[in-house]
């Protein structure tokens, strides 16, 4: 297992040069530590055109090279999955221009990154309400899923038309359906797991790293319900200036996080059984007879 996280490491280290600010980035990572699922929220491509006096569709095609190499960084660092916010459920409220550039730009994302997705056994999944996006969008991006479904590397999600509230109700739909069906109806009793089964990325874990450009600090509906212990790491870098440098940052930063799930972490709670409560220092004694 070990030897197996220690080769992805050399794959990314293969594509870079000693001695360069990537490499020394990469080797400060701990491969045995890697978040198994990165979702990044790629925002700010309309003010990046709108510091170049660019129209914002201009921001939106310079968002294509950071897409292709996060990708590729992850497929290299041996990330399992990587969930990119391309399209939400909110945008069609952009001109209808906009909607139909962003449209083109997925269709010749698709076309071009094709034989490279296969070259390194990359699968492409979609997220979100797919059956309404404009049809020739939707076959093609049919093809791609089915075309890349039996790779076993990276998995890339690409969220379109999505929307987290969108998602748990569809989730729960799905759910009420299947009992309507089983004619269990009367006694379905919910649980977290029953929800997160029917969730679009039930096969996925959840992310352990949400990431965010442009600075705004804000989760604009996406993946509500699995990013509940995910660790949100918010730059200022908008999408387009978005570099392999970034990326391999803000897994340093991750990697830097105590992730206590609610409890304590592995030190403290270590600490906590081994001296305060052999010590008899409850919780009476602390504050006092009641
Ligand atoms: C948010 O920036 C970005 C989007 C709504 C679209 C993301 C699309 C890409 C990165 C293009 C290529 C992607 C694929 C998968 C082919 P914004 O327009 O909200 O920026 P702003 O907040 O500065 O206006």
């Amino acid at each position: 297992m070990l030897y197996y996280k220690y080769y992805f490491m050399k794959a990314l280290l293969e594509a870079l040069q000693p001695g360069e600010k990537d490499w020394e980035l990469a080797q400060s990572l701990d491969p045995t530590r890697l978040p198994a699922h990165i979702a990044i929220i790629m925002d700010g491509n309309g003010r990046w055109a709108g510091q170049r006096r660019l129209p914002r569709v201009a921001g939106h095609k310079a968002g294509i090279g950071p897409v292709r190499q996060t990708v590729e960084t992850c497929a290299r660092l041996g990330v399992k999955v990587l969930t990119l916010y391309a399209f939400s459920i909110e945008n069609w409220k952009r001109p209808r221009a906009e909607v139909e550039t962003l449209w083109r730009l997925l269709r010749f994302y698709l076309r071009q990154e094709l034989p490279d997705l296969q070259k390194n056994d990359i699968r492409l999944q979609a997220i979100g309400r797919l059956e309404a996006l404009p049809p020739q969008v939707r076959r093609e991006l049919d093809s791609v899923v089915d075309a890349t479904s039996a790779n076993r590397g990276l998995v890339v999600n690409l969220a379109i038309n999505y929307g987290g509230r969108a998602e748990i109700v569809d989730a729960l739909n799905a759910i009420l359906d299947m009992a309507r069906i089983e004619g269990s109806i009367g006694s379905l009793k919910l649980d977290e797991e029953m929800i997160s089964t029917n969730l679009y990325t039930a096969s996925c874990p959840d992310p352990d790293l949400l990431i965010r450009t442009s600075g705004e600090m804000r989760i604009s509906n996406f993946l509500l319900w699995q990013i509940a212990y995910a660790e949100l790491y918010v730059t200022g870098t908008l999408w387009p200036d978005f570099t392999r440098t970034d990326l391999l940052q803000a897994v340093l930063e991750y990697q830097k996080r105590d992730r206590r799930y609610g409890g304590l972490s592995g030190a403290k709670a270590a600490q906590t059984n081994g001296s305060e409560e052999a010590r008899g220092e409850t919780l009476i004694e602390v504050l006092g007879p009641s």
